[in-house]
């Protein structure tokens, strides 16, 4: 059962986890913050974890705690999934939600023998709080393409006069639709289908919820090629594609498949470094005609403005195109076709 179906049970119980940038368990693993994470989905996400939220703690705090030794700044920036942007900070505030005190003292219980994270007191959540959690993840439109809704609203995913419902519940991975960066790749990927490109086959590298691959399939995408390095999130978009009666045309993978072949649309919202990294993969990836020139896109995001300059020059040097940019707050996306 996806974890936003249990969500949505009446009595919750909540333990907040301040965590550090690596934790030991009590095996003697020692994993970074984001590992850490994965692992409490792994462990708990049977014995009646819920969901996880991600939230910051207050600098001040955080030295209170005793979790660094004085206070210092810590990036406010807010993102569903916040791990890709805020790589420097100290320490991050997670709240688990459990379906039993039972379940939630158990928990506490395993993370108290864990070094590096610093873990609160069992609390029944407060009246309505379900609600809370599922406020959180409220319907997001985009206008260019639709509507991505959360996965526990009632109603059936599709694409009627141009405009896409999708459902989507993000479990532990980056993909509400609410982060400005995957707002500006549903609406660049409603550009290219707008327009005729075609979908016969799409790459979605650093795919999270699965939201972009699963956005192609629903909008007339043959196949979808979902890329997540994550292993924990594989399960949840597997979820995602089923809730959205996708799930034989999206396939999951953590790499790039070697034999992937070309694709007649590439999307990666990700962080510029892993971004240039993966250049000459993705590159190669855009679908070309006989003489070279690409006939498929590439839609880039994860981009503030400093990002911009040596992302496009590396990518306008490989695909031969200059991008359309678009941006929203302090983000930036760049579109790769022929044509503009
Ligand atoms: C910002 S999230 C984007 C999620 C979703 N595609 C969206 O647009 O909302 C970036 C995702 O990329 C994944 N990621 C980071 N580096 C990667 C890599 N080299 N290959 C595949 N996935 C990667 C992260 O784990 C994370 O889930």
């Amino acid at each position: 059962m996806p974890a936003a179906d249990r969500a949505g049970d009446s009595e919750w119980w909540c333990l907040t986890v301040d965590v550090l940038q690596s934790v030991t368990l009590p095996d003697g693993t020692t994993l970074d913050r984001d590992e850490f994470l994965g692992w409490i989905w792994a462990r708990f996400g049977d014995a009646g974890l819920g969901g996880i939220a991600e939230g910051e703690v207050d600098a001040a705090e955080a030295a209170a705690l005793g979790l660094v030794p004085s206070p210092r700044v810590i990036d406010a920036a807010a993102a569903p999934r916040d791990r890709d942007w805020l790589i420097d900070r100290g320490v991050a505030r997670v709240t688990l939600w459990f379906q039993s005190a039972a379940a939630a003292r158990e928990a506490a219980a395993v993370l108290e023998s864990a070094a590096g994270c610093s873990v609160g007191i069992v609390d029944r959540g407060a009246a309505g709080a379900a609600d809370e959690w599922r406020a959180g993840f409220s319907p997001i439109g985009v206008p260019e393409f639709g509507t991505v809704r959360p996965a526990w609203e009632p109603g059936e995913a599709g694409t009627v006069a141009g405009r896409t419902a999708i459902y989507i519940d993000p479990g532990a991975g980056f993909g509400t639709g609410s982060h400005e960066t995957t707002r500006l790749c549903l609406a660049a990927l409603a550009a290219w289908a707008d327009r005729g490109g075609c979908l016969g086959r799409v790459l979605d590298v650093g795919s999270g919820s699965g939201i972009l691959a699963i956005a192609a399939a629903v909008r007339g995408g043959a196949r979808a090629d979902a890329v997540e390095i994550d292993p924990a999130v594989h399960e949840a978009i597997r979820a995602n594609a089923a809730r959205n009666a996708v799930a034989s045309r999206v396939s999951v993978a953590a790499a790039i498949p070697t034999a992937a072949g070309l694709h007649d649309l590439v999307m990666a919202n990700i962080v510029a470094e892993v971004l240039l990294d993966l250049a000459d993969d993705l590159c190669g990836a855009v679908r070309r005609d006989p003489a070279g020139s690409i006939t498929g896109c590439a839609i880039l995001s994860g981009l503030l403005a400093a990002d911009v300059p040596r992302v496009r020059a590396a990518y306008a040097a490989r695909l031969g195109v200059t991008p359309a940019e678009t941006s929203l707050g302090d983000w930036h996306c760049l579109r790769f076709a022929a044509g503009g």
